[in-house]
């Protein structure tokens, strides 16, 4: 069984009687919904996407809809998936296919790799479901089942054994049946060869498999440079007069990039600062404590409610005080590309 050839048909077989059937995007060869679903299931669980990709696809109903929207649309759709650069990427992607490729994707794994935001393991997933092509994919998950079937120790945070493991990858495709092997390959990684405690007793494949040989499959993959997880805190001000709020645009690069926030400032005594000749008043809010995949987050909002008049060099005094932004009433917030816990932020408080 520890044979290429015996891998690829156990795993096709598996996925036929217990993989999984019946998700909204297995139906199609359209590589527009086909290419949506991967990009949302990069970061994010099935459970989750399954809403937002309906959601998505009815605003979105094909790349061109998608080119001609607005970014600032984009992200009021993608609002609460989270790792916004996809967003952005999705929407880069779709403009770049409009214009560049007749509004098609181009149908091979090495061409679709060109295109904003698709990787070499996603534009693989796309040629294989959408094309029959024969080609490896390899992301979070895939790694934990070839490097434990392979028991293959490498040091994942090296180059030199990253490009390994993609040739060993290609070494066992199957002949036949791929767009079924790759989905069998994400399902063998999501539902039965865990990160922790994995189901070796429903495995297709633990015959074969060195790492359950050795008798740890949790050794497996081996990285040497793990993510060293921080701690960060902010404060935000929730300026706020009459119905208006005062959003920024992030920046282009770092959490939550390019989408409107509150102004953030790096203490509450920042923001006291800023505050502190300002008509109104002000309360700080329950802390949100936000978890990314680098840092945890804590942010402290104040709300600070200005009067309902204010003589016009005054709220000029006022703005100019404020990274630049713009005033939008709550509902035009809401219906903005916001991050989810500032949008639960104004629901809530
Ligand atoms: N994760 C990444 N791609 C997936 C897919 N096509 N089905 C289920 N989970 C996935």
């Amino acid at each position: 069984m520890a044979s290429a050839a015996g891998f690829g048909a156990a795993v096709v077989h598996w996925q036929r009687s217990h993989g999984r059937h019946g998700l909204p995007w297995q139906g199609s060869r359209d590589p527009y919904r086909v290419w949506l679903s991967e990009v949302m299931l990069q970061q994010t669980q099935v459970t989750t996407v399954l809403d937002y990709y309906r959601r998505f696809l009815a605003r979105f109903p094909n790349v061109q809809a998608l080119a001609a929207a607005t970014l600032d649309e984009v992200y009021a759709m993608w609002s609460g998936l989270g790792y916004y650069s996809r967003a952005r990427n999705l929407h880069r992607c779709a403009q770049a296919v409009v214009a560049e490729h007749g509004g098609r994707f181009p149908p091979a794994s090495a061409e679709l790799a060109l295109l904003p935001g698709i990787g070499r393991s996603t534009a693989a997933a796309i040629a294989a479901f959408c094309f029959g092509e024969r080609a490896a994919i390899l992301d979070g998950n895939v790694k934990r089942v070839l490097t434990r079937w392979l028991g293959f120790d490498g040091d994942l945070s090296a180059a030199a054994p990253q490009r390994a493991l993609w040739a060993a990858a290609e070494g066992l495709l199957p002949v036949a049946d791929i767009d079924r092997y790759t989905q069998g390959l994400m399902d063998l990684g999501a539902t039965v060869c865990l990160a922790r405690r994995p189901l070796c007793a429903e495995c297709p494949v633990a015959a074969g498999c060195a790492a359950r040989c050795q008798g740890d499959p949790e050794r497996y993959p081996v990285k040497t440079r793990r993510l060293q997880r921080g701690r960060r805190s902010h404060a935000l001000l929730w300026l706020q007069q009459g119905d208006s709020l005062w959003l920024t645009r992030r920046p282009e690069k770092g959490v939550w990039a390019g989408l409107w926030s509150l102004p953030e400032y790096p203490t509450l005594d920042a923001v006291h600062e800023t505050t502190a000749q300002w008509p109104g008043q002000g309360q700080a809010l329950p802390v949100i404590e936000h978890v990314l995949t680098h840092f945890d987050w804590t942010l402290q909002p104040l709300r600070w409610v200005l009067p309902a008049r204010l003589a016009a060099p005054r709220r000029a005094a006022i703005e100019s005080a404020l990274p630049t932004g713009r005033w939008l009433s709550c509902e035009e917030a809401l219906q903005s590309g916001l991050p989810a816990p500032l949008r639960k932020l104004l629901v809530t408080a």
